[in-house]
Parts: C-alpha cells; structure tokens; sequence
C-alpha cells in the first residue's frame, strides 16, 4: 500500500514538475518573441520606475504618462485606486507602442486600510499562521486597489535599537526572522494565481540592519563569515520560498555602495542561491551613489546595471544615461536584456499578459478593503503581538468596575496608533485606547481621560519641525496638562498610562541616541505614580527602549507597539485579560544605551563573565552595568504561568542520516488559559571557529488550559547544526552540543548530544 501510494505521489510530481517546465518554456517563448519586437531604448524604458499619485502629488503625471506612452515606464510606484491605476494602465495599453502592460508597487508593509502591527510588534507574536493571514489580507486589500507589487518585507536583522527602522524588522534572530520572511512571501504572493495574490520585494539586500552607530544609511562593514552566519539566513530563506523581487539597500559593504555591489548581488544572490526573480533599487538608490562618491549619474548608472540592479526606483539613471554607456563601452546589451527579461518574466508570472487589469477591478475595492472581518482579524492580531513585560500580578488585569484614569499623550492619539508604514489608510479611523477601553469596559467603569504632557519638551519639540505630532501639541503648558492628569489620576482605583513614542520617532530617518521614554512624558509617570495609585504603563514604541527605572518603578507594564487600526480595542482586550498576553520580544531590551549592540545569540569570548557576578577586572564586562540587556529577546509574561519539565532527548548521538527528537513536558500552572512560545536554542560547543553562546533553532506556540500540560516535541537534524565556517563553508562539524528548550533566551543547563 505504502509503495502504491508512494510511486502515486511520485508520479504527481514529475508530472508537476513537467508542467511547471513547460510553463516555463512558453514563458520563455513569449518573452522572447516580444523582447525580438523591443528597441534598445524600450527595453531600458522596462528598467525605470518612477514615482508618482500619492508620493508626490498629481504634478508629475503629466511627465509619467509622456513616459508611459514613449515605452519609457515598467512599473510605476505609488499608485492608490483601481480606477487611477486604470488610468495609467490604459494609457500603457492603448497608446504605447508595444502594450506592455504596467505593475503598480507600493509601500504595503503591514497592511493598507487595515493596518496591522508594525513588523517588529507582527514578529513578537511568534505566530507564523497569523502573521501570513496578515500578509494575505494586506495582498487582498492592496491588490483590490490596483497594487501588484508589495515593496515587503524587509527581512534586515536589527541588533540596533538607535536605528529606527528596527520597527520595520522582525528583530535579532536569524532564525525568527527567516520563518517570518517565509511566511509574510507566502501571504502576499500565494501561488500567484488569484488577483489577490501579489509578488513580494526582499529588502534591502544586504546588511541596512547594521549601520555603524544605529545611525540610518550609515557604512556598514563586516567579515563575511558574520554576514552569513547572523544577517544572510532571512534573505537566504526569501529565496527558498520564491520571493518575487529583492531590492538592493542604501548602504555600502566591504567599500562598495550595496546597489553597484557585484558581489552581493551577482555572486551571492544570484549565483550562490539562485534567485531567478528581479532585482530593484531603494527609492533614489542609484544616483545616491554619486553622494556615495563612486562617480557621476552615468557612472553610478553602469555600475549599478552590471553589478546586478534590473530596476531604477526613481533615479532615471537608467532611462537617461544607457544607451550613451552602452555605446561607450561602458554598460552592456546583455545586462540590459538580462534585466528586461527579468521584469517581463515577473508581469507574466503575476498574469499581466494575460489580464493587464486584473488588479484594476473597481468593484473590489467596496468589497475587499477595510472590511468589518478585516477588522476583525486585525484586532485579534494585535492582541497576540503586544508583550506584558512586567506584572506585580495584582495590577493587571484590570477589574473591569470602578474608575480608571487613562493618561497620556497616546491615550487618545488615533494619528498615532497605526506605527509608520500606514500612509496608505486613514488616520482618523483607528480605534484609539480611550475608545476600546471604554468600549470593552462597558458600563460598570468609568474611564476618564487626561493628556497629560505633549510627546516631547517644548525645546526638543522646536528641534523637530518635520515631526507631524508638532500639530498634536497641546496649547496649554505642561504645568496646566500635569495639573488636570493629576485631578483625573487623584478619582481613580487605577491609572492607565498611555506613553512613549510618537509614530514617527521610529521608522525610516529616525535614529535616536537616547532610548528613554521622553521628557516630558518621564516626569508624568513619575508624578502619577507619587499619587500611590497603582499604575499600568501602556507603552507605545517603534524600537526597544531602556526601562530601566520604569521596571524598578511601575507595577505592570504592556508593551503595545504600535498596533494598528484596531490598537484601542486590542490593547483594552489584552488590559482586562479577555485575551491573555503571549507576545514575546523578538529583540532584546537593553539595559542602558551604553550596551548597544547587545543580543542573546554572542560569542562567548575567552574572557567571559560568570553568571550572576558584578563587575571583575579583567573580564569582559562594565564596570557599571551589567552584561545583560533588562528584558531578553524571548522574553514576554502572561496572566497564566508556565513550568517546564526536565527535556528528554531520543538519542545521545547523532549521524548526518539521523535525525534526533527533543521533547519536554510544559504545565499552565495557573488558574487561566494561555498561550506559551516554547524556545528551542542550541549551542555548539566546540567548532573550528568560535560560535554563539546559543541559536534559536525551533520554536512552538502552545495554547494551554489552566491546570493541564502538553508535551511539545521537536526534531533535530544534522542542517540545524550546520553554520559557514572560516572558508564560508556551510558545515555541521562533529562533536559536542547542547540543547535547551525554555521560556525565553536565558534558559540553560540544556542536555548534551554529540554528532558523528
Ligand atoms: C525605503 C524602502 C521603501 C522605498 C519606497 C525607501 O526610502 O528604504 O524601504 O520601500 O523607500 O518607499
């Protein structure tokens, strides 16, 4: 029976495999016939995507659609509407010479309408299942409003939290982050097939996530062997999983601006692992290179065509200074027609030749986007994401009679509740915290509201024109706002305090070197908790922030991201525990800046400190904080408790054949359901090169009844092991490891295995 079925399935696959080559061949064909029909300038004009609609006001349309007509335009960027996406679409259809048909892309980062948590919040839930629906609703919804192409995700590995695009990242870990970027690339592009199905874009290949200092755009320089061992896996995995696109990223490495990196493009990307899909610039990312000093627009053009970039986001480098290069030597036929065919395979892969308007179907837009059910999942999204990070566990959850006080300049913010990537919604639309509270809350509380203080001191606030929250300030003094915080805060049983980041401290430009909580915000809490009142902070950030003196002070805290459309409800659900915590940090919170970078996955060093001791000449630490960051990547509480049993593996050994299952027993030992993410790490314990103190390998999130215990296996092979050695090899070497399963990063006293 067995054998029956195993030569059935064999059989569908070959036959699967047959007709995926065939298909293949057509395409082929097709693009080859049209690309015989393409003068050199219209194959250029297939590389160039310019900006336009929303980005950039309706003044450069004129321009585009002289482009769109002349052949000059492949894709276009920043569309919004089937009907306005129609519009340039018939132009590119009716009066181009050749009728390609145009691919819209955007910024669909996390979510359209329906916004989702930022990325780093998404990563926090440790829930791949809910994290691709929310990559498909995104799909759905954008693709319902002519989108085709979603510039995400951005897979880079942020060990940085100055930098503010950490908010966009799904954190430290190698590992966390590959699962992510396959599962948000199953989201968005399915198979392909549907018109809800759009094609992904892996950014920003390579290493935008290390910038020297945490400062955006910055040089980045590493060895090769930690490239690939720390920051490569996601990018890697993005391929495995059929990515449609990579875009090349802002910075340079080893000396040479990412995006004429021939290297890491050519060698790495394309010969290494394969990847058969297009590659595109940062918005201005060519000619960029000029700032970078490596030559002039047609220089920086060149470089950028032959080390590999098929796509021009916005410079024009392409459109203006090729066939010039091209005739001087300069640039090659070859590379163009290998980037024009690139593009075209991703349009007929997408079903454009087929249906140049399969995204532009106006009737979907009412239907698909924004939708009660969208808005459903939104919320119970976010619930998973957010992070108790600290609970006197009298504190939380709250009762839900009596007065609550809810404070803060985020309380009641909507502008501010969607996080960064969320141009593309409505502002005034999100649920803010003072709407779901009261709304969850019902009748028998009271909920009243106070602002508090503004997000920043006046002084910091003159600094910043550009922050948009500068219209949010108060007109009234920060004396006056304390005063009506401490009336509201003095009626209370509980003060809810909403506070930290604007959605614009974080995100893309925005670095910062202090990571507290700001003045004046900081003296607020203080101020509240004086009144002896118990006090929740409700934390909004876009990055890891020092809590240092918060953990010490206040008695519960929720970290809540930035959580969406739905943010209000969704946090009010989490504060009065109808849906109980069970997001865990994706990224480690430092313990004072002075650590950055500090993550769990370190080398141990030959000078390493012994646990739980201050500080020790001679040894690598500080002589006035500790080694350890406050809160751990994997680290997130619940209203329900834990235990873990004793870990059990099914064999001592193991040969590059066999594989090894670990298993462990864990227990809610509370009174309430909940769900934990049980963590597997192992460590390498000798290696021809030195090796992380441990590595995240395999993770579950188990949903446990109070008072029950659920066993939670896991198995092992011989690839888990394997890491690029100096030669950047990619091999497992025999002899010890060990292996640890816990509730986050610090676990230890794992069990021995060796390998053969
Ligand atoms: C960002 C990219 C983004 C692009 C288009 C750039 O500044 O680095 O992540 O996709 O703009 O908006």
């Amino acid at each position: 029976m067995k054998k029956v079925l195993l030569s059935v399935l064999l059989l569908s696959f070959s036959f699967l495999a047959f007709a995926q080559e065939k298909n293949e061949e057509k395409m082929d064909q097709f693009i080859t016939d049209l690309m015989s029909k393409m003068t050199l300038e219209e194959k250029i004009g297939q590389l160039n995507l310019p900006v336009s609609g929303i980005m950039t006001g309706d003044a450069k349309s004129e321009g585009v659609y002289d482009k769109i007509r002349n052949g000059k335009v492949g894709a276009l960027f920043g569309i919004k509407g089937a009907a306005e996406c129609k519009k340039y679409q018939d132009i590119a259809m009716q009066e181009s010479r050749l009728k390609i048909p145009l691919l819209f892309g955007l910024d669909v980062i996390h979510g359209y309408e329906t916004v989702f948590p930022i990325p780093l919040a998404l990563a926090s839930s440790w829930n791949m299942d809910l994290i691709e629906k929310s990559a498909r609703i995104a799909a759905k919804e954008a693709s319902a409003d002519g989108i085709g192409w979603a510039f995400s995700p951005m897979v880079d590995i942020t060990r940085d939290p100055r930098w503010g695009r950490v908010a966009e990242s799904a954190g430290e870990d190698p590992y966390l982050g590959g699962e992510i970027a396959k599962a948000m690339i199953r989201g968005y592009q399915g198979d392909f097939s549907k018109a809800e199905n759009i094609m992904a874009c892996v950014k920003h290949f390579a290493l935008y996530g290390a910038p020297d200092g945490g400062r955006d755009y910055n040089t980045v320089d590493m060895s090769r062997q930690r490239m690939f061992n720390e920051y490569m896996h996601p990018f890697k995995a993005s391929v495995e999983a059929n990515a449609g696109s990579f875009m090349t990223a802002f910075n340079d490495f080893e000396g040479i601006p990412v995006t004429a990196n021939k290297y890491l493009i050519k060698d790495v990307l394309r010969n290494q692992w394969k990847f058969d899909g297009l590659v595109v610039s940062d918005y201005t990312g060519i000619s960029e290179m000029i700032m970078h000093g490596i030559g002039d627009y047609a220089t920086v053009a060149a470089r950028a065509l032959e080390a590999g970039v098929e796509m021009d986001m916005v410079s024009e480098a392409f459109n203006s200074t090729l066939v010039k290069s091209i005739e001087e030597g300069k640039a090659s036929v070859e590379s163009v027609d290998a980037a024009c065919r690139h593009i075209l395979e991703a349009k007929y892969k997408l079903g454009l030749f087929d249906d140049p308007y399969k995204y532009c179907d106006v009737a979907r837009s009412k239907r698909d986007i924004y939708t009660a059910e969208n808005r459903k999942e939104a919320r119970q999204i976010a619930t998973e994401c957010m992070v108790l990070l600290k609970n006197d566990n009298q504190t939380l959850p709250l009762k839900r009679a009596g007065k609550v006080a809810l404070i803060g300049p985020l309380a009641n913010s909507a502008i501010n509740m969607p996080g960064m990537w969320s141009f593309h919604s409505d502002f005034v639309k999100p649920v803010t915290l003072l709407e779901g509270l009261k709304e969850v809350m019902g009748t028998n509380a009271v909920v009243n509201y106070a602002k508090g203080s503004n997000f920043l001191s006046d002084a910091e606030l003159e600094k910043k024109l550009s922050y948009k929250n500068i219209s949010e300030r108060d007109g009234r003094s920060d004396a006056e706002m304390l005063k009506e915080a401490l009336v509201t805060a003095q009626n209370a049983d509980v003060i809810v305090a909403a506070l930290g980041e604007s959605s614009e401290m974080s995100g893309e430009g925005a670095s910062r070197a202090n990571l507290d909580i700001p003045e004046p915000q900081k003296t607020l809490l203080k101020e509240l908790l004086n009144t002896g009142k118990p006090v929740v902070l409700v934390l909004f950030t876009g990055r890891p922030l020092v809590l240092t003196w918060e953990h010490e002070n206040v008695p519960a805290i929720l970290n809540v991201w930035f959580a969406g459309s739905e943010a209000g409800g969704a946090i009010a659900d989490v504060l009065v525990g109808s849906t109980n915590p069970s997001g865990k940090l994706p990224m480690s919170f430092p313990y004072h800046v002075g650590q950055i970078p500090v993550y769990y996955n370190h080398k141990n060093t030959g000078r390493p400190m012994p646990p739980n001791m201050s500080y020790i000449k001679y040894r690598s630490n500080y002589q006035d904080i500790p080694n350890v960051p406050l809160y751990p990547f994997g680290y997130g509480l619940s209203y329900s408790s834990f235990s873990y049993g004793d870990v059990s593996l099914s064999a001592t050994e193991m040969t590059p054949a066999n594989k090894l299952i670990a298993t462990v027993k864990v227990t809610n030992t509370s009174t309430v359901d909940g769900a934990e993410v049980v963590q597997l790490y192992i460590k390498d314990i000798v290696a021809t090169s030195t090796r992380p103190v441990k590595e995240l390998k395999a993770f579950e999130k188990v949903f446990i009844k109070a008072g029950e215990t659920k066993e939670v296996k896991f198995e092992i092979s011989v690839e888990d092991l394997k890491y690029y050695n100096h030669d950047l090899n990619f091999v497992a070497e025999p002899g010890e490891f060990e292996l640890m399963i816990g509730t986050d990063s610090r676990v230890n006293n794992g069990i021995k295995f060796t390998l053969r």
